[in-house]
């Protein structure tokens, strides 16, 4: 047996956490998600890219609840489907994300901003496992220091990891992450890309959006390829840079350097 057949075989015995099949999300005549299936197993890293207006982010938010899908589509994960269930149901449940473009409330601190938005409505949690919780996933981004400042006066960077740390918080087995290095320096997502890596060590299912190919290309292990909201292309990193119909609708002739 070789090295490869050996992880693979360890990755079969894995179960699907998430699968999605026939899912579809329009608006109006337009067909953002497209008749998508696909599925993702325990503890796998995984990337989804495609141009912009691809989908990418309405696949995101229909995972996470923020969205409804059309009938017929089904997500299923850890095998029940949660199709219509409230994003704060689903981070209960374990499905975490962030987003592309960074919200904090801006007039909280970072601990105040990783603490609230996960108080499920109509549920008591005692506000000291929540500020442990906040404190801990701050720790993990590297914000402990800075927990008192106001959201408003943090720079892009840590207004990323901010969020992360927000999804952190709710402790997730699947955690969608929507553009995790956009607007940040080498430094800066060379720091990112560490802590998805060590999460995800420590057995944590991540989807990652990304455009930026060369950090997303080394980071994950799979890769799904969205156009015009339909799955044109999955497989390894090196699969998709010479799968042709992905280098026509995306990576185009530069697609050998990114793996
Ligand atoms: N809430 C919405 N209402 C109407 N159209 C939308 C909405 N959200 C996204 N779209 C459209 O759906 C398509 C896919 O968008 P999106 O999922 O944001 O793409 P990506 O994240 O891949 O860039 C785009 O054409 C976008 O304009
Ligand atoms: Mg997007």
């Amino acid at each position: 047996m070789t090295i490869d057949t050996i992880s693979e075989s360890t990755q079969t015995s894995k179960h699907v956490i998430l699968k999605v099949s026939s899912l579809s999300k329009h608006f109006k005549g337009l067909k953002a998600v497209n008749n998508v299936n696909l599925s993702v197993k325990s503890g796998e890293l995984i990337g989804i890219i495609g141009p912009n207006g691809a989908g990418k982010t309405t696949f995101f938010n229909l995972i996470s609840g923020f969205l409804k899908p059309e009938k017929g589509s089904k997500i299923m994960f850890n095998g029940d489907n949660i199709v219509g269930k409230r994003p704060h149901k689903l981070a209960k449940l374990g499905i975490a994300r962030t987003f592309q473009l960074v919200r904090p409330f801006k007039f909280l601190n970072a601990l105040e901003n990783t603490t609230v938005p996960h108080i499920p409505k109509n549920t008591y949690v005692s506000s000291s496992v929540l500020k442990n919780k906040a404190t801990w996933s701050l720790i993990e981004v590297d914000l402990a220091e800075k927990k008192n400042y106001p959201a408003f006066i943090l720079p892009h960077g840590d207004l990323k990891r901010l969020d992360f740390a927000r999804s952190l918080a709710v402790q997730p087995q699947l955690l969608l992450l929507d553009e995790p290095f956009s607007g940040l320096s080498h430094e800066e997502a060379f720091r990112v890309e560490r802590l998805i890596r060590e999460s995800n060590n420590k057995g944590m299912t991540i989807i990652i959006v990304e455009h930026k190919l060369k950090i997303l290309m080394r980071l994950v292990q799979r890769v799904f390829v969205l156009h015009e909201g339909r799955l044109i292309g999955e497989g390894s990193p090196q699969e998709i840079s010479n799968n042709q119909e992905v280098i026509s609708a995306y990576l185009g002739s530069e697609a050998k350097e990114y793996v």
